[in-house]
């Protein structure tokens, strides 16, 4: 694997692990501000990263190339409201998906057939996490963003933490 193309997956490492603790950080904010929902969405979500990370982790000692385990950033610890939050959370993605896309370009100029198949699985991811935001976003224009909306919004995120809970295909 060429320097440039390790530098790009480690850096990946790194997003990844942002990510979870970003996520996490969000879970504990909605825990203590009583959106329970909110919550246990964020708290999977948050594990769904740390399997992202391991990924990686996982596919670059395949490759003999080392994986470097990064000190992740302090997460924001408070927001303003859940729409915030979840405004944050798909920003977050959206970087996340330009960096996986860059490493797709990467690999074809490195002309590394390996890591390009590596990366599809998560083009693909990328793209239902965006959705899995942008949607929960139209929630507050369709439901509402006063308090009985807002917690509407919270039961339909405890909904789809249950639903993502049951066994992975
Ligand atoms: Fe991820
Ligand atoms: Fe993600």
């Amino acid at each position: 694997m060429s320097p440039k193309m390790k530098k790009a997956l480690n850096d990946q490492i790194a997003l990844e692990a942002n990510a979870s603790s970003s996520y996490l950080a969000m879970a504990s904010w909605c825990e203590v501000t009583g959106y329970e929902g909110a919550a246990s969405y964020f708290y999977a979500q948050s594990d769904e990263e740390r399997t992202h990370m391991l990924k990686v982790v996982h596919y670059l000692n395949d490759m003999g190339a080392n994986a470097t385990i990064p000190a992740t950033k302090v997460p924001s610890a408070s927001y303003k409201s859940l729409e915030t939050l979840i405004k944050t959370a798909l920003k977050n993605e959206q970087t996340v998906t330009a960096a996986i896309h860059k490493m797709v370009e990467i690999s074809q100029k490195e002309k590394d057939p390996s890591t390009y198949a590596f990366l599809e699985w998560f083009v693909n991811e990328q793209v239902q996490e965006e959705t899995k935001f942008e949607t929960l976003l139209q929630k507050f224009d369709l439901i509402g963003r006063d308090k009985l909306a807002i917690n509407e919004i919270d039961k339909y995120l405890a909904a789809q933490a249950t639903a993502e809970a049951e066994p992975a295909a």
